[in-house]
C-alpha cells in the first residue's frame, strides 16, 4: 500500500494544476551598478551541519521505498555529488516496516560517498525509529516532518497530533545527529518555530506555501472528495522566513523552502534570513520530463544564475548576500508580523 502511494505522490504531483505563491515577487532587491567585484570571485559555498557545501541549496525529501523511487533517489545523489550540495531522502517510514525496501534509500548514500545526506521520519517516530533510519544511511542530520494538512487529507492518513513536540524534544536529546524540523509545504508559523526552539530544535525547514501541495496531490487520489477550497491553505515561504528570522535566534539555522524555482527565489530566501535553499518539486518535475541530464542543467543555470544576481546585487559571498538590503512590498507587507 505504502509503495504504491509513494510512486502516486510523484504522479500525482506532477498531475497537480493549482499555482501556488511563495510571495517572493514582493520581495525587491535593490540593483548594484557599481558592486567592484570580480565574477570569477564570487563564492557561494557554505557551512551546513558543520561540513562544506559548494552551493547554499538542499535536494529537498522526495522519495524512497520502490525501484521507481531507487531511480530517482539515484539521480538526485548524482547530482548532489557532482555540485557537491547536501540531499534528502523520501520518508524512511516504509522501510522501518519492510527491510527490502532500504535499499531505495541506501543507494543514495552510495552514490553521494561522503556528502551531506539526511535521514526523513515523520513526527510520531519514536527515538529507535530515528536511530534506525540515520544508521541505514549513514545520515548527516535527520529531518522530522510536520504535516498535519497532508494527513488530514489522507482518508488513511493520522488524525491525532498529540504529543509530537515531546517526541521531538526526545529525538533532539537521544540522537546524535543534528534534528532538522520540516514542514511539507505549508509554512512554519513563528509560534511553531519557538515551541520547536524551546525543545532545542536548531534546524527549521520552512517548506512554505507556493510549491509542492499536498492538499491538491493527496485529494487527485479521492477526487469524490472535494478539498479544492483549502487549497491555498499554508503560510508562503516568504512570510514564514520574515517572520521566523525577526525572532533573531542566532543559532537557529533556517532552511529556505517550498516554491523555489530558480536563482532569484533562492537568493531571495537567502536574503531573507535562510541559510540555504532547498527545492523538491520542481527538479523532481525536470528529472522526470527530462531524464538526469536536463535535470543537473537545471541545477547549473541555477547556480550561475545565482552568481549574476550575487554580484548585482554586490555580494561576493553568501554572508555578505545575506545583508543585503531589501523592501517588502504588496500584500506581503500587510502580512508578515516582526512582532516577537
Ligand atoms: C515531498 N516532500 C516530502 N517531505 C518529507 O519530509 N518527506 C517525504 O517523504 C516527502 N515526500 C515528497 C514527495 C513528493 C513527490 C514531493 C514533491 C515532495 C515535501 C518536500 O520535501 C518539500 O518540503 C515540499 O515539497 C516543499 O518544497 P517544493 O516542492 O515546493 O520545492
Amino acid at each position: 500500500m505504502r509503495k504504491y502511494r509513494k510512486r502516486e505522490h510523484i504522479e500525482n504531483y506532477l498531475r497537480t494544476t493549482y499555482i501556488g505563491n511563495p510571495m517572493f515577487e514582493d520581495i525587491f532587491l535593490y540593483h548594484n551598478s557599481l558592486p567592484e567585484i570580480d565574477f570569477n570571485e564570487i563564492d557561494t559555498s557554505v557551512m551546513f551541519l558543520d561540513k562544506k557545501v559548494d552551493f547554499p541549496l538542499l535536494i529537498n525529501a522526495i522519495t524512497g521505498g520502490n525501484e521507481f523511487s531507487q531511480d530517482i533517489n539515484n539521480s538526485l545523489a548524482r547530482i548532489a555529488k557532482n555540485f557537491n550540495i547536501p540531499m534528502a531522502v523520501g520518508s524512511q517510514t516504509i522501510a522501518l516496516e519492510d527491510e527490502d525496501t532500504a535499499e531505495s534509500f541506501q543507494c543514495a548514500r552510495k552514490t553521494i560517498g561522503d556528502g551531506i545526506l539526511l535521514a526523513n521520519i515523520n513526527g510520531h517516530s519514536t527515538v529507535e525509529d530515528a536511530k534506525r533510519v540515520v544508521e541505514m544511511i549513514d545520515a548527516n542530520g535527520v529531518q522530522i516532518h510536520l504535516n498535519p494538512a497532508q494527513e488530514l487529507s489522507m482518508e488513511e492518513g493520522d488524525r491525532s497530533f498529540k504529543n509530537i513536540l515531546s517526541n521531538i524534544e526526545n529525538i533532539v536529546n537521544e540522537v546524535d545527529v543534528p534534528v532538522i524540523v520540516k514542514e511539507v509545504g505549508f509554512g512554519i508559523s513563528k509560534d511553531v518555530a519557538k515551541k520547536l526552539y524551546s525543545v532545542g530544535v536548531k534546524y527549521i525547514d520552512i517548506s512554505g506555501f507556493g510549491g509542492t501541495n499536498f492538499l491538491e496531490i493527496e485529494n487527485l487520489r479521492t477526487p469524490e472528495n472535494d478539498l479544492s477550497e483549502l487549497y491555498s491553505w499554508g503560510i508562503p515561504t516568504a512570510m514564514s522566513l520574515i517572520e521566523i528570522s525577526a525572532l533573531e535566534y542566532d543559532d537557529l539555522v533556517l532552511i529556505g523552502s517550498g516554491g523555489i524555482k530558480n536563482a532569484l527565489d533562492l537568493v531571495k530566501s537567502i536574503v531573507l534570513g535562510a541559510s540555504i535553499a532547498a527545492i523538491s518539486g520542481e527538479l523532481l518535475s525536470y528529472l522526470i520530463h527530462g531524464g538526469y541530464e536536463y535535470a543537473y542543467k537545471y541545477v547549473e543555470d541555477i547556480i550561475y544564475k545565482t552568481k549574476m544576481i550575487m554580484l548585482l546585487t554586490g555580494a561576493k559571498n553568501i554572508e555578505e548576500l545575506k545583508n543585503v538590503n531589501y523592501r517588502v512590498t504588496g500584500k506581503l507587507r500587510e502580512l508578515v508580523d516582526y512582532d516577537k
